[in-house]
């Protein structure tokens, strides 16, 4: 009781005596944001530096909240972009920052940021991937040269998430300029776009993979509409996928255990996972190739790496430990572990079968 009216005392003398304590200042910045986004018509450019101070408090205060996107839409803030560099990659996919930071900033800012971003970058790639603008989609572009195939994935799957992203692919599809070993992430995503000009461009220029029996599947967004026999579907994976994952006590421990994979991704990932594995590689499952100096080669995830072994888990799950002064290189592999031509190892009715057994792979509810 004394404390809450300590409090409202406390306010109420310092807005009376003018007082310039923290809490008065915090509540005279709400109240100047409250006013200027209820009028119409207000110049925030021509405001007066008071005004402008205490909307910069209030900002700050606030980052990433609904008034804070509400306030730099209607006035435009350039001294936000730093904030908004920073919201594009705490989040992946954050579509209301990006086009922000688009709209305030333009291109440069995003290739300038592309620059220096290193942690979240590929939150920041994936953010600016729904900026639905030729311009926006040139600055994601630029990345796809070089080696670097893991970001380049990044790259594409921001790509594929605008209209104006999924055009590029496929004009840069036409050009032959997309790396061969990016070919099938491209059309497996394309073939997933909700417009049916682009899935058909899509498939005349670069055909999904083919599936056994001849023929190439048909495009994902066609595949999760289709339902499946799951007890069929379990068949499939004791046949192609038992070798590297788990469910419940099934199965060998390689890839992640899928016991609960039902709960995690959606149909639509779960189809992209199988057919295009390259696509977003499980963290802490990325692969490596060792060569020792006594001529073994290893190819597998670390799951050690202390001072003195370097410890492997191979295909098969076994871990096979490396004393350190015997590693002669260890390179990163380009692509998943988990191999990309499953698909082609099965009919389309036993894809959409494994696919409906692995969603009802679910947390038992207890
Ligand atoms: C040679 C081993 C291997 C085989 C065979 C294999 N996988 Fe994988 N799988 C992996 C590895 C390693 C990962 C983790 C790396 C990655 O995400 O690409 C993975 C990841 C996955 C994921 C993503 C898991 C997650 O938690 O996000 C799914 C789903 C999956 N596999 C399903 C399958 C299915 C279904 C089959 C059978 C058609 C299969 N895998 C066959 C090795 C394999």
């Amino acid at each position: 009781m004394f404390r809450i009216s300590f409090k409202i005392y406390v306010i109420a003398l310092s807005a009376l005596l003018g007082c310039e304590s923290a809490r008065a200042d915090e509540a005279r910045d709400a109240l100047i944001v409250q006013t200027i986004l209820k009028l119409e018509s207000f110049d925030y450019e021509k405001s007066s530096s008071k005004v402008k101070d205490s909307v910069s408090r209030y900002l700050q205060k606030n980052v990433g909240s609904e008034e804070y996107y509400t306030l730099v839409e209607k006035f435009l803030i350039e001294g936000q972009l730093s904030n908004l560099q920073r919201l594009c990659s705490q989040k992946e996919s954050n579509s209301r920052a990006a086009n922000l930071l688009f709209k305030i900033g333009g291109k440069s800012v995003i290739a300038s940021t592309l620059k220096i971003v290193d942690g979240g970058r590929d939150n920041f790639i994936k953010s600016i991937g729904s900026v639905n603008d030729p311009e926006a989609v040139s600055v994601l572009q630029d990345l796809l040269s070089g080696d670097n195939y893991k970001e380049m994935r990044v790259v594409i799957g921001a790509m594929s998430n605008s209209p104006a992203g999924q055009e590029r692919l496929l004009d840069l599809c036409a050009a032959k300029k997309i790396p061969s070993q990016l070919k099938q992430d491209v059309s497996i995503l394309l073939s997933g776009s909700v417009d049916p000009v682009v899935r058909s461009r899509a498939a005349k220029l670069i055909p999904l993979p083919a599936s056994l029996g001849g023929g190439s599947l048909p495009p994902v967004n066609e595949l999760v509409a289709l339902r499946g026999d799951s007890k069929k579907g379990e068949i499939v994976y004791l046949r192609s996928c038992f070798t590297c994952h788990k469910v419940g006590e099934k199965g060998i421990d390689f890839g992640p255990a899928l016991s609960e994979i039902g709960d995690k991704l959606a149909r639509e990932a779960m189809y992209v996972s199988i057919m295009s594995p390259n696509q977003a590689i499980s963290f802490g499952y990325e692969g490596f190739t060792v060569k020792t100096k006594t001529g073994n080669t290893l190819i597998g995830y670390v799951v050690s790496d202390g001072d003195n072994e370097l410890a492997m888990k191979v295909p098969g799950g076994a871990v096979i430990s490396t004393d350190k002064s015997k590693v002669e290189s260890r390179v990163p592999l380009a692509v998943s572990l988990m191999p990309s031509g499953l698909v082609s190892t099965m009919t389309k009715d036993e894809l959409v079968n494994l696919v409906e057994y692995l969603m009802t792979l679910k947390k038992k509810s207890k």
